[in-house]
């Protein structure tokens, strides 16, 4: 998979070290003042940062030594980078938090593929709860993704996120250890 995959006109993306003593926001102004001019964010009610002015929207996520900041002019953008780490419980969080056939196709793979496959599907889950902006509180289980030609696609979902078809994913390794996705969806 490429660090940075290319991505269609209007999606900004980049994958930058963490300070980690400096706030995720505060790292990022810079950033996003080079592609906006002027920056204001503010939190919603559930805490997801949204730019005062304009039709752009901001999305970022932190992990180890990384941050991975996506900016869409026009749409709704969400992103997630994880650390891959030891995942014994895969199938069994699985089992509880995705959705059937998720479960049924980690716990096919064999044991090191399936904890890859696991933040694989994480990511992706959580890059479109992000975007849609409620977050992990929606429900993991409420958009449903399977692999074809060895890239993860959204099957369905809720209908609260809107048709599948209309949602953008890339998925990626932005770092050696880590895994990353994007979702983007147009305005409509
Ligand atoms: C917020 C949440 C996405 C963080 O997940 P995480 O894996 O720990 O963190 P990530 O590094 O991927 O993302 C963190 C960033 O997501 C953003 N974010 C926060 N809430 C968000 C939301 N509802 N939707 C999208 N993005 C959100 C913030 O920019 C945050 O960065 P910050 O630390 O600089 O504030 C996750 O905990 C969640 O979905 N919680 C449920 C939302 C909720 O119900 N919040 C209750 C507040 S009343």
């Amino acid at each position: 998979m490429p660090v940075l995959p290319p991505l269609p006109d209007g999606l900004d993306c980049a994958c930058l070290p963490r300070a980690h003593d400096v706030p995720a926001q505060a790292q990022l102004e810079p950033w996003l003042a080079t592609r906006l001019g002027t920056v204001a964010l503010a939190r919603d009610a559930r805490g997801r940062p949204r730019l005062a002015e304009g039709d752009a929207d901001v999305n970022w996520s932190h992990s180890g030594d990384l941050l991975l900041v996506a900016l869409a002019r026009g749409g709704q953008v969400g992103v997630d980078v994880e650390r891959e780490r030891p995942r014994a419980r895969a199938v069994a969080l699985a089992r509880r938090f995705f959705a059937p056939a998720e479960a049924d196709w980690l716990q096919a793979l064999p044991a090191a593929a399936r904890e890859v496959a696991f933040v694989r599907l994480w990511c992706a889950k959580e890059a479109l709860l992000k975007a849609h902006g409620h977050g992990l509180s929606f429900g993991l289980h409420k958009a449903v993704f399977g692999e074809r030609d060895g890239v993860l696609h959204l099957l369905e979902c809720d209908a609260l996120l809107g048709a599948p078809e209309a949602w953008f994913l890339r998925e990626w390794a932005p770092a050696p250890g880590y895994r990353a996705a994007l979702a983007w969806r147009r305005r409509a």
